[in-house]
């Protein structure tokens, strides 16, 4: 190999078409999942005061951002539902009725080039603000995971294209599989939460999806941030249960985990960048401390980079619109 003064490796560097010759990674709209809230009621929009540019909506509303959303060009939308009543077994998460599958519906009579994913859970859902059915203080996994296999047929029925559990219970993936086929939905993918930290990014997202535990915490059943080698095993577990598709949330703290899992799985990997990734970036852009935009764009070439091919983000948006402007 040569080495300097033969070696240069800035001769790459001086001309900005040459640069863009050798550039390695690219944002492309496919890349692109714009999660959106909705809430039952009748135009309604309400900015979450911690997510600026983002919104609570009603389903007349909501209907109206998926065709922007869809004109824009971005192929996904994930939904997260606020239900009128709450209760201990999250009845609304699984209701034929409830704000998701009506959503589901609404949207899919509009919008015809759009994939609707659903996120399966149950937080939003119980009164008591946790992903699964109490005793005590102990979330209760396997029957958790029955209602969980509920609703996520409830969304399939409703007309979800792909149904993505986040609740991080054990078993789930298989349980939710098997029903699924049993329903008919044999064609419907999981893109499965597989590596979920219990992450202090979630902040705004408890905001604006009305979803803060009452007590306690998630840590008995998110994993430790601490954690890579386990991150292994939940993603081998899931993928073994039959998940389509993986994610790892959040993703800016965690390259190294959509790194190593890209590299071992060779699964279509999806990163999520979280509530809480997005209101650093916005207040920080709004203070005139940095460069919103260019940390925008930065922050999601990092998240490619490391593997990801997928990003699930609240830029979704503005990054479609930035790409247009690029053309
Ligand atoms: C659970 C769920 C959460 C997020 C997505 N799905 C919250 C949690 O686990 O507490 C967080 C997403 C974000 O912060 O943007 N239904």
């Amino acid at each position: 190999m040569a080495d300097y003064p033969t070696k240069r490796l800035r001769r790459l560097r001086y001309n900005p078409l040459v640069r863009d010759m050798v550039r390695e990674t690219y944002l492309n709209k496919n890349d692109l999942i714009y999660p959106l809230f909705v809430m039952h009621g009748t135009n309604i929009k309400n900015e979450i005061r911690s997510m600026p540019g983002v919104y609570q909506m009603s389903i007349d509303v909501l209907v109206k951002e998926c065709m922007e959303v869809e004109s824009l060009g971005i192929p996904a939308v994930i939904l997260f539902g606020l239900p009128e009543h709450k209760d201990e077994v999250g009845s609304e998460a699984y209701a034929e009725h409830g704000i998701i599958q009506e959503a589901i519906r609404a949207i899919k009579a509009s919008c015809k080039k759009l994939l609707v994913i659903t996120d399966v859970c149950l937080c939003e859902y119980t009164s008591h603000g946790h992903c699964g059915v109490l005793d005590g203080e102990n979330i209760l996994n396997d029957e958790t995971v029955s209602l969980l296999a509920k609703e996520a047929i409830s969304h399939a029925q409703a007309g979800a294209d792909i149904i993505a559990p986040s609740d991080m219970m054990d078993g789930r993936i298989g349980a939710i599989r098997k029903a699924l086929d049993y329903k008919g939905f044999t064609h419907i993918p999981i893109m499965s939460y597989a590596v979920k930290y219990a992450s202090g990014f979630y902040g705004p997202f408890r905001d604006a999806a009305d979803s803060a535990p009452a007590f306690g915490d998630r840590r008995s059943h998110q994993m430790d941030v601490a954690n890579s080698n386990e991150a292994m095993r939940e993603a081998e577990s899931d993928i073994e249960e039959g998940a389509d598709m993986i994610m790892v949330k959040p993703a800016g703290a965690y390259l190294d985990i959509i790194h190593r899992v890209k590299e071992k799985f060779q699964m279509p990997t999806a990163a999520y960048q979280v509530s809480g990734e997005y209101a650093m970036i916005k207040a920080a852009g709004k203070m005139g401390w940095i460069d919103e935009e260019r940390v925008m764009i930065e922050s999601l070439i990092g998240i490619k980079r490391a593997g990801a091919d997928m990003i699930l983000t609240y830029f979704a948006k503005e990054v479609a619109k930035y790409l247009d402007k690029q053309k």
